[in-house]
């Protein structure tokens, strides 16, 4: 009866071994990698894959406050480009402006914006309803 408890105990600890090892290896992926995939697709080619634009064509967004407040229109500078931050700004800034993404979903919108935010930003986590407001709130 021991002998059989023993036996049994170290097969748990082997499986704990490999769900641990599991976890670890998890560990190593950010989590956001529709969202990645999305930037990529979308606006690496002229943010940069590391956020940090191109010459002086495109601006960096690693310091954008976009990025660094959850809920501040991110979403909207996503979906409308520069025809927002005009808006914002009250006027064109001096960049090339930022073409809109109207092809995206609002979940797409959300998994590029936590993507940012936990690559380059505060980390704060962005909700879906939070995305659906800041779209509904931007002007066309
Ligand atoms: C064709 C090039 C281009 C693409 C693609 C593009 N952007 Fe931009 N982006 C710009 C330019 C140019 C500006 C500055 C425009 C302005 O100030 O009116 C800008 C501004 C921004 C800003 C505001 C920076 C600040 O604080 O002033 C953010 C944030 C941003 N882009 C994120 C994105 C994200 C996220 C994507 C992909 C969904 C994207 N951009 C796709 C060119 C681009």
């Amino acid at each position: 009866m021991v002998r059989f408890h023993a036996m049994r105990l170290r097969k748990f600890n082997f499986l704990m071994v490999i769900v641990g090892f599991i976890f670890a290896a998890e560990g190593c992926h950010q989590p956001f990698a529709q969202g990645q995939a999305l930037y990529d697709a979308n606006c690496s080619r002229c943010h940069g894959m590391d956020g940090q634009g191109f010459e002086n064509l495109y601006p960096g967004i690693l310091e954008s406050p976009y990025l660094m407040t959850a809920g501040s229109g991110l979403a909207c500078v996503i979906v409308h480009g520069s025809d927002y931050l005009d808006e914002k700004r009250g006027g064109p800034g001096d960049e090339i402006p930022m073409p809109e993404n109207k092809h995206l979903t609002p979940v797409e919108v959300l998994n590029i914006i936590n993507y940012l935010s936990w690559e380059f930003g505060s980390r704060e986590t962005t909700t879906i309803d939070q995305v659906m407001r800041a779209m509904e709130g931007c002007k066309e």
